[in-house]
């Protein structure tokens, strides 16, 4: 079978560690890398061990070898690089979350589904084996009818009002950056909420620096979240259901997971986690002619930056260029 080649457009932090990953599969390859800066792709494709670098992102996109694209740019120009890259037919993985609000990842999942592209947001979490075996036993009823997930996930940035998190210019925030992973596990396993409340500590910059958020739902079931860029909250989830619940350390690159059945011993199963679990998927996808993944399915991103979109309205959280 012919590589599956990557084109990275963006050459930051992310993209480094999502090319480390990619070295993982076998049937991949990194092809290409586009950045602002010539001397910047070039330094990265060394780097990478990609073979063709790009001083623009056009550039790479007009690269028909070039079998999807991975848009690793700030949150809020994710919208202009993903519809450049559709324009161009090609197929995207864009980083999480898809954008900063639901508008605007609406106009992004029309312009795949016009141009019959592939479309998919990097919430790699999900693809991850540990994840998997916690969604099976979910399935078969393991643990009974979900009552309450339970999920945080915080880390303390060094202070610098310029970069990406804690800039409000570039859509920094807690809710942004990291609340996308614990409504997404929210999102993934009890579907759209019907009520949602939140609260946050606005910092100096203007961005929300903790927030936490309370998703009520039809089933009566309640998802407890909170997220932070600037304290060190822990970062695991419980999944409490009525016969058990599932216990997931380090839920967003989570290597292992608890099952604890009332009266029984408890159950672990273990996996790697990694980048390229949600790589190999879009291959996948765009080898059998997929225009979404069912494991992330676009209407299911549409609907967590519209929960997203909700807790920054109820924290008094708008950027300049919305
Ligand atoms: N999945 C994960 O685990 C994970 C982890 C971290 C971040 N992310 C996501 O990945 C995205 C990028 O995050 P990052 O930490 O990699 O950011 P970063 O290091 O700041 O890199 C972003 C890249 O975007 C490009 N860019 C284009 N226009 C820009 C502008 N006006 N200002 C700044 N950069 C611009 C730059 O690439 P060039 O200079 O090469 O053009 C820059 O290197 C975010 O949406 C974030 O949520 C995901």
């Amino acid at each position: 079978m012919a590589k599956f080649n990557w084109g990275v457009l963006g050459a930051g932090n992310i993209a480094v560690r999502f090319t480390n990953d990619l070295k993982n599969l076998p049937d991949a390859q990194l092809l290409g890398v586009g950045s602002r800066s010539l001397d910047k792709a070039e330094a990265f494709a060394r780097r990478q061990g990609a073979t063709r670098a790009y001083g623009s992102y056009e550039e790479l996109l007009r690269d028909r070898d070039i079998d999807a694209v991975y848009v690793a740019t700030p949150h809020n120009f994710h919208r202009g690089h993903v519809l450049l890259a559709l324009e161009h037919g090609k197929a995207v993985l864009c980083e999480k979350p898809m954008e900063a609000n639901a508008a605007r990842v609406q106009e992004m999942v029309d312009a795949a589904k016009r141009q019959k592209c592939f479309l998919m947001e990097a919430m790699w979490t999900r693809f991850l084996p540990v994840i998997a075996g916690a969604r099976q036993w979910i399935n078969e009823g393991r643990i009974g009818d979900i009552r309450l997930v339970s999920a945080n996930f915080g880390f303390r940035t060094a202070w610098n009002p310029e970069g990406r998190l804690l800039n409000l210019n570039l859509a920094g925030g807690a809710t942004l950056d990291v609340g996308v992973y614990v409504v997404s596990l929210a999102h993934m396993l009890l579907g759209v909420p019907s009520s949602i409340q939140a609260r946050a500590h606005i910092g100096e910059t203007g961005v929300d620096e903790l927030t936490t958020m309370m998703l009520g739902y039809p089933s009566g079931a309640t998802a407890l979240l909170s997220c932070a860029v600037r304290a060190n909250i822990s970062d695991g989830a419980r999944i409490y259901g009525t016969e058990g619940y599932i216990d997931l350390p380090s839920f967003w690159h989570a290597t292992t997971a608890t099952l604890q059945i009332a009266g029984e011993a408890p159950e672990t199963l273990s996996g790697e986690a990694g980048y390229h679990f949600e790589a190999a998927e879009v291959a996948d996808c765009v080898r059998t002619g997929l225009t979404e993944s069912p494991l992330m399915p676009l209407e299911e991103t549409v609907a967590i930056a519209r929960t997203l979109e909700e807790v920054r309205h109820q924290i008094g959280l708008r950027y300049p260029f919305e």
